[in-house]
């Protein structure tokens, strides 16, 4: 038995996944939006304890059609199990589409049609249901939080928030670079055991025990944890859940390379 996530059947999620924002809200110049929207990850049922928010979706989302699937996905995944949850979490990104360029991010992630419907998602994720903690990674992720707690649904909520570094900014800001990357995984792993400290007597243990073995100063095979295939739609391969990227945008021009998403079966995979 394979288990799969059923998607968007009921409200208000069906209706926010009908009426979405395209390219009049999302500017094809600084947005992927031929590749659609991808919504979220995780729970719509009410079981979730905690929220996470990312920034936006990459190859391996825009294929898989849920969000945080590749390496930042996995290592979300990693630290959701050092808290003991295995399932009861749901994830949603600021923006629906891939960023296209440095700065779209930046200059987006206020916009009032991104951040309204943004918002409508929020409210429907943090209204009613069991949600305690809600934990932003990266500074976008963290500006869409502070848009949604100026609403007045956000001036009432008294949930925890905890905002971290994202997953995979120690790989962007070192570039290849060794020595600045181990140097940023160690500033972001303290700073994700701090993070783990506040959210554990909120949230932990939530499905399993917590981990009390905090992470050390780099990231291991370990702490990374494979996507469950409950949470992808079905009869996605379950390898799409795996440790081993399989996803990769190629293409000689800029404008082939935004084109196209190779796919490549990982050996294991393999028949
Ligand atoms: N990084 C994110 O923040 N979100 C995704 O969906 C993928 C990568």
């Amino acid at each position: 038995m394979v288990d799969f996530d059923a998607g968007y059947v009921d409200e208000p999620f069906a209706g926010l996944c009908r009426d979405y924002p395209g390219a009049a809200v999302y500017p094809p110049h600084d947005f992927r939006v031929e590749w659609g929207p991808v919504f979220h990850r995780g729970r719509l049922d009410g079981r979730a304890r905690i929220l996470l928010l990312g920034q936006d979706p990459g190859p391996h989302e825009a294929i898989a059609r849920r969000i945080l699937v590749g390496e930042a996905g996995q290592r979300v995944q990693g630290f959701l199990a050092k808290l003991g949850i295995q399932r009861s979490y749901v994830m949603v990104n600021a923006f629906l589409y891939s960023v296209y360029g440095q700065q779209g991010g930046e200059h987006h992630v206020a916009d009032p049609g991104i951040a309204s419907y943004r918002n409508r998602w929020l409210d429907a994720l943090l209204a009613g249901g069991d949600v305690g903690a809600v934990v932003a990674f990266g500074h976008l992720a963290d500006a869409a939080w502070r848009a949604w707690r100026d609403t007045p649904a956000g001036e009432a909520s008294s949930v925890t928030y905890v905002h971290l570094t994202h997953p995979t900014q120690p790989d962007a800001v070192s570039r290849g670079d060794q020595a600045r990357f181990a140097a940023a995984m160690k500033a972001m792993l303290a700073e994700w055991n701090q993070g783990l400290a506040v959210l554990a007597p909120v949230v932990g243990g939530a499905d399993a025990p917590v981990d009390p073995e905090p992470y050390g100063t780099t990231l291991t095979a370990a702490d990374h944890a494979t996507i469950p295939a409950g949470d992808l739609p079905a009869g996605l391969p379950v390898w799409m859940g795996g440790l081993t990227t399989w996803a990769d945008r190629t293409g000689t021009t800029a404008a082939l390379k935004r084109a196209t998403i190779a796919v490549t079966v990982p050996p294991e995979a393999r028949p």
